[in-house]
């Protein structure tokens, strides 16, 4: 299993999967893995050549800074845990890797979606979603994403 911390060091990792043309499947985190995230995992095995899986807290789609201090981070074990399920590569950036002009958060219309359920607590909660995910596509160009039933509203 390859560990990336710098978006260079994950694309040159990747370089010979994406020429040979093979399925690069991706499972977006934010750490603090369990049983839930192994399941995607398996899923994307099972359809992907290559099971990529990035570990990262996400500053701009939380509302409260308190939240974001707080947000467990249990690195180590889940390294082990994406080891022991057979994950080819981590992508675990930093702050500035993610975001080098800062921590600027996208805006879309997201239509009702944004101002229902947690949308309606969590004002540019999608917004900070949409970025970081738009910005995990652009680097790990993945075929297809797998996502956790509980973020059925991202
Ligand atoms: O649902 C999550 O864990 C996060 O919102 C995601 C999709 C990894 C983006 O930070």
């Amino acid at each position: 299993m390859v560990v990336s911390e710098q978006i260079e060091d994950l694309q040159i990792a990747l370089n010979s999967s994406l020429s040979a043309g093979k399925r690069i499947g991706f499972v977006p985190t934010m750490g603090a893995l369990h049983a839930g995230h192994v399941s995607l995992l398996a899923l994307a095995r099972r359809h992907c050549d290559i099971v990529v899986v990035s570990i990262f807290v996400n500053p701009t789609q939380f509302n409260q800074t308190s939240d974001l201090t707080h947000y467990p981070r249990t690195l180590e074990k889940d390294l082990e845990m994406l080891k022991a399920n057979h994950c080819d590569v981590v992508f675990v950036p930093s702050v500035p890797e993610i975001y080098p002009d800062g921590l600027i958060r996208g805006h879309w219309d997201f239509g009702l979606l944004s101002s229902v359920l947690e949308g309606h607590f969590r004002p540019g909660h999608f917004d900070g979603v949409l970025t970081v995910v738009k910005r995990l596509f652009e680097i790990v160009q993945p075929k297809v994403a797998f996502f956790g039933e509980k973020d059925f509203q991202q």
